[in-house]
């Protein structure tokens, strides 16, 4: 089971201004993080850090103890566009992934590993054949969680990745990424970015508020499990909705001391 420290974390592209400052996060193993942040703040580039796709600037991101030094597949990513190849069918896509997480693995197994991630998510086996362009939206999206499960990480980054969708196939993948991530032993730890106060609420045990430029964690709450909403109880609850009005207040007051 790994766990995940965040020491003293500054990060700024070449050349560029400073985007993240000073962040100190330490994550036990299993859990499922929210990062709460408006557009712009830096949280696609927190999680490009997480994936070893970036390095810090300044402090140290340590996976277990060891630094983390690059991509890996114990990493496993769903961007906010889906990140499937546009030139590969959906089974393609997520047998690319198996094959490198698993090399010298028997191909038919994998196949059938990639139908059984299929079946799991809601699609059934003709989308293993179809195109991407093909596809839905909330298809689309099924197939990148999909393959990120199917290569099994302990690590889940996921991207906003709800922000296109309806709301009711949003329901549909919150749930769905829920009952994966809590059936699944060891649990994975998921870092998911979003900027829905609600999807944060209903989805996460630990919620991380980031401020505006340079972004730093302006907010932090713990939601035990004995403490989470359902999707009945979200809007019922007088605990969650106090929680609810102080990551709202705390978000625009933070945007508003900029604006002002
Ligand atoms: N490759 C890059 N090179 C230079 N600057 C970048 C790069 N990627 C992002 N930025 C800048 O870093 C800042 C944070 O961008 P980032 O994409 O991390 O924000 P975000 O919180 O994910 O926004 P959104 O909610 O809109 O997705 C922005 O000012 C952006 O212009
Ligand atoms: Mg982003």
């Amino acid at each position: 089971m790994q766990s995940m420290v965040i020491k003293n974390l500054s990060f700024a592209y070449a050349g560029g201004k400073l985007i993240l400052q000073d962040i100190d996060i330490a994550v036990e193993a299993g859990e499922f993080v929210c990062l709460l942040g408006q557009s712009g703040c830096g949280k696609s580039t927190f999680l490009r850090l997480l994936a070893g796709l970036e390095r810090p600037t300044v402090g140290e991101l340590l996976l277990d103890g060891e630094p983390i030094r690059g991509a890996s597949l114990d990493r496993g990513v769903v961007f906010q566009d889906y990140g499937l190849f546009p030139w590969m069918t959906a089974g393609e896509n997520i047998m690319l992934a198996l094959e490198q997480r698993f090399p010298g693995e028997d191909r038919r197994r994998l196949k059938a590993t990639a139908l059984k991630g299929l079946a799991e998510v809601g699609l059934d086996e003709s989308v293993y054949g179809k195109f991407p362009k093909e596809l839905s939206g909330g298809m689309k999206q099924r197939c990148a969680i999909a393959r990120a499960f199917a290569i099994n990480p302990s690590v889940l980054l996921m991207d906003e990745p709800f922000g296109a969708l309806d709301a009711v196939t949003r329901a549909h993948l919150q749930d769905l990424v829920l009952t994966l991530w809590s059936q699944t032993e060891p649990k994975k730890t998921v870092f998911f970015v979003t900027h829905d106060v609600d999807e944060a609420l209903l989805l996460a045990s630990r919620i991380f508020v980031l401020g505006q430029s340079p972004s730093h964690i302006i907010y932090e709450c713990a939601l035990p499990a004995d403490r989470r909403p359902t999707r009945e109880t979200q809007f019922e609850n007088p605990d969650i909705l106090r929680l609810r009005h102080t990551l709202i207040r705390e978000i625009n007051k933070d945007v508003s001391a900029r604006i002002s």
